[in-house]
């Protein structure tokens, strides 16, 4: 049976327990991330800790756990239930009171919940075969740069898109792109140039999206962080997302049609394997 964390302690899943009064569950008054191991090993650590520290300040969540902790918790984890490959799931909650619309007291404990997940994402078939995503309007809150728990809406782009017959939603606001229900949206223009939107309060700043920029630079691609159009992005040459789960994932159809020739691209695929291999080297 796996092993979770909850507030200090390493208990079997079915003998964790949190409150009711959980502001996470009542008001989704929480924050996560989502790092991906490989090898035993976790890539980007450093990443994923900053985004969070800026979540929590966001948020004005006070949080007593240091880094240090917090990668101790997550080797821990990854020791007791044998991880090889897959993800490691982390969520700070504002911690639990009396239902009220106020923050309770700044000394309020967090609650502080990891677990595993194991999961073979290098080796795809979704990658292998490139997905089918579908254009959905981004009805989300306007601070999709903080990574909250607040997940419903992304969850129904996606039930949405299954029940269009597609694997994921890509979310359009104003008739631009902004990103996937749980990813960032690239296209790969005809003359080869990489588009995706640029940071800002509309889509969350995605770790490996800043380690798959660099790669792209250091392979001397034309980028542009701008925001593109649905249209154009049925028109591109290639498509593909990039996340902590999914690496880089090719998308091969938009709205039901063919991305370039409707196979993964040689773009994605360079820059998936690039990502692997520094991803290997630099885990820790
Ligand atoms: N999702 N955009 C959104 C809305 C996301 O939820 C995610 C991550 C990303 C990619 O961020 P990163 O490269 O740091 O994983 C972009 C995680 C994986 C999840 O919710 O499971």
């Amino acid at each position: 049976m796996r092993q979770v964390y909850v507030n200090g302690d390493y208990l079997p899943e079915t003998e964790a327990r949190i409150s009711v009064f959980d502001r996470g569950f009542l008001f989704a008054d929480g924050v996560y991330e989502v790092t991906l191991v490989l090898d035993g090993k976790l890539v980007d650590f450093a990443g994923h800790m900053r985004r969070l520290r800026r979540s929590l300040g966001e948020l004005g969540m006070a949080f007593a756990l240091t880094d240090e902790d917090l990668l101790d918790i997550h080797r821990e984890l990854i020791r007791q239930n044998d991880i090889e490959e897959g993800l490691v799931y982390l969520q700070v909650t504002r911690g639990s009171a009396d239902r009220d619309f106020l923050f309770p007291a700044e000394e309020t404990p967090n609650t502080v919940v990891l677990f595993t997940q194991k999961k073979s994402l290098v080796d795809s078939p979704l990658a292998e075969r490139g997905q089918h995503v579908v254009t959905v309007e981004d009805l989300r809150w306007r601070r999709c740069d903080i990574k909250t728990v607040q997940l419903l809406y992304p969850s129904m782009a996606k039930m949405e898109a299954k029940s269009r017959g597609a694997d994921d939603a890509w979310l359009v606001k104003d008739g631009y792109v902004t990103e996937g229900s749980s990813n960032n949206a690239y296209i790969v223009t005809p003359e080869g140039t990489v588009v995706t939107r640029d940071l800002s309060t509309d889509i969350l700043h995605g770790i490996t999206r800043e380690a798959v920029l660099q790669c792209a630079e250091d392979l001397q691609l034309r980028i542009e962080e701008r925001p593109f159009t649905v249209e154009e992005a049925e028109n591109a040459a290639e498509a593909f997302s990039t996340s902590a789960s999914g690496l880089v994932s090719p998308v091969v159809r938009i709205n039901g049609r063919e991305v370039g020739p409707g196979r993964p691209g040689p773009i994605a695929a360079r820059l998936r394997q690039i990502y692997l291999e520094r991803s290997r080297a630099s885990a820790v």
